[in-house]
């Protein structure tokens, strides 16, 4: 890629300046095809992931980007992805995203490396158990309802019935306290208040977006963070949270009661008191108490359980106000399974277009667009459906973006790719032209999971990654949006105030809007014969640390 330009989108500075970047020696056999394109095609009001989506569609589903002797390597088809995610994924680390990440989740789960990766995923897989699940799920009613009875009085506030609210904003409130409350226990209460702690958290990940999209990593320089205002809040925010999380840490480990694994699974979770992950974790017999690795874990799953959950219903309750039909659907699978009570998991389990629309709503708003992997060492990528027939080798210290985006659009294994139609998550349609090493779309093969995932698609769908890094949160996540949208969509209408454009994109972590998800909200009437649509009142009291 040729060319200057001013470079306005994040990802597009991350790819330039921020990163080492990777020289590409000559390792022989077939070499990469290089994106032909000029640098200023990444200088629009257009997210990157959009100008990689061209590349794409120009250079086959592995193409190099470089810039003077840096390259990354863009990764859009699915069996190269399935390679680097599952079968040689302990070659690869975080690499960039690792050091970008590293001051504020430090060795947490997501940017840790693979050593120390190990041990802490075993011990926080078991935690997310069933039981807990169950528990949660209460959680989840009565959050969404503290949020319906913001919502209802803001109506009331409006006067004539429907008032025009930002539902990113609430949609990252919702995210946040039930965050709080699963993983620690904490009641942020941002749906009804402002706190320092929540100011906090909201500055911290202000500046991870920030870091990812600066071109100039200036916090590394000496002195730099005690000189730059902005290093200084960042500091300050960190330093609150850190204080929350070390008292909340503190409190759990004064009244730890050590337990063997699958005694903490089998507890009735409708009696326990706190049923938070960090109970789990401290109390599990062979726990690993170390502070600051329990401070960095807790950190990375509040930052990112957060912002994407809220993004996925941002960008659901997006589609589904440009879909009325897909909307009309919905709605009459949710007024026939669900009544005036508190969603439930067997609910869910009834529900099959709304889980279809939330897996829809993943492959066109992928949560983050792109993931990204550095080479520990030497490789060979295999022969994708569009790659070079013998494979790509490529070196140590290769940085790699697999784009998400690219994979959930692809022609090559979508029909109708940009259109949001969740009818398609039920028909097998494995494009026969690219057969190839990989198995196509087959729903049969989606097994026990609720979910279209990974294995169905055999890696042409991966909201949650997949292989040994995959997300743990994914079930939490999904049962989560899932209640928010049966209570929220049974309760209002919502019509988008001013057209879809005016929304806009724009990205961090994750895909969000570039100016709120600003929404008409009203009442909706129970359907006839129906029972009252569920009042926003009910709230189950919940024992929490606040
Ligand atoms: C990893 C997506 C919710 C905790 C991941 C990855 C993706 C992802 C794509 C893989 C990253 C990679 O391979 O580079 C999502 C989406 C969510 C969500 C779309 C919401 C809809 C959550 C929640 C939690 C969580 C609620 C915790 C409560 C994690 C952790 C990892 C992870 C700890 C790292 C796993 C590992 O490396 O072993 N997530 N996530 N996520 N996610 Fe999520």
């Amino acid at each position: 890629v040729k060319g200057k330009g001013n470079l306005r989108d994040g990802l597009s500075r991350l790819l330039t300046e921020v990163s080492q970047g990777y020289l590409q020696p000559d390792m022989g056999g077939e070499s990469i095809p290089t994106a032909e394109g000029e640098l200023s095609d990444l200088a629009g009001d257009e997210p990157l992931f959009k100008a990689l989506y061209q590349w794409f569609l120009d250079s086959g589903g592995v193409y190099k980007l470089a810039f003077g002797p840096k390259a990354f390597i863009v990764v859009s088809d699915p069996v190269v992805v399935r390679h680097l995610l599952k079968e040689n994924a302990g070659n690869y680390d975080k690499g960039v995203l690792a050091e970008i990440l590293e001051p504020i989740m430090g060795k947490g789960l997501i940017p840790a490396d693979l050593e120390t990766w190990k041990p802490r995923r075993r011990a926080i897989v078991p935690a997310f158990h069933r039981a807990w699940l169950g528990a949660m799920v209460a959680m989840f009613n009565a959050c969404t309802r503290e949020s319906a009875a913001k919502l209802d009085r803001l109506i009331a506030a409006a006067g004539d019935g429907e008032a025009v609210v930002d539902m990113e904003e609430e949609f990252l409130n919702l995210g946040l306290d039930i965050i709080g409350l699963g993983v620690f226990n904490y009641d942020f209460r941002s749906i009804t208040r402002e706190s320092p702690v929540i100011k906090a958290v909201y500055g911290v990940l202000k500046e991870a977006e920030h870091r990812s999209t600066f071109y100039i990593p200036y916090w590394n320089l000496p002195l730099a963070s005690v000189l730059v205002p902005r290093q200084r809040r960042f500091r300050a925010d960190l330093a609150v949270i850190n204080a929350c999380l070390d008292g909340l840490i503190a409190a759990a480990k004064r009244t730890r009661q050590a337990t063997d694994e699958e005694a903490l699974q089998a507890r009735d979770y409708t009696k326990v008191r706190d049923p938070s992950l960090l109970r789990f974790l401290v109390d599990m017999r062979d726990a690993d108490l170390d502070d600051r690795q329990l401070r960095d874990d807790l950190m990375t799953m509040l930052i990112a359980g957060h912002e994407t959950t809220a993004a996925v219903l941002t960008w659901t309750l997006f589609a589904l106000m440009q879909q009325p039909e897909v909307e009309r659907k919905l709605l009459a699978e949710l007024d026939a399974e669900v009544g005036d009570e508190a969603v439930t998991l067997d609910h869910i389990a009834r529900l099959p277009y709304l889980r279809a629309t939330l897996a829809e709503s993943l492959r066109l708003y992928p949560q983050p667009p792109i993931l990204i992997r550095r080479a520990l060492g030497d490789d060979v990528l295999p022969p994708g459906l569009r790659g070079a027939p013998g494979g790509y080798p490529i070196g140590k210290g290769a940085d790699l973006f697999i784009s998400v985006w690219n994979l959930h659009r692809s022609p090559y294994l979508w029909r109708d790719p940009d259109a949001f139609r969740p009818e398609r998550f039920s028909e097998a349609h494995a494009n026969a032209d690219f057969g190839g090493a990989w198995a196509g779309y087959r729903p049969e093969a989606q097994g026990a999971s609720l979910y279209p995932n990974e294995v169905a698609s055999d890696f042409a769908f991966i909201p949650f990654g997949g292989g040994m890094r995959k997300c743990v949160g994914d079930q939490f996540a999904l049962t989560e949006a899932a209640v928010a949208l049966v209570l929220l969509l049974r309760r209002y209408t919502f019509r988008l105030e001013g057209g879809p454009e005016r929304v806009g994109m724009a990205t961090g972590a994750t895909i969000h809007t570039a100016n709120g998800l600003r929404v008409r909200v009203a009442a909706r009437a129970a359907p006839a014969g129906q029972p009252a649509v569920p009042a926003a009142a009910e709230t189950p009291a919940l024992a929490t640390a606040s």
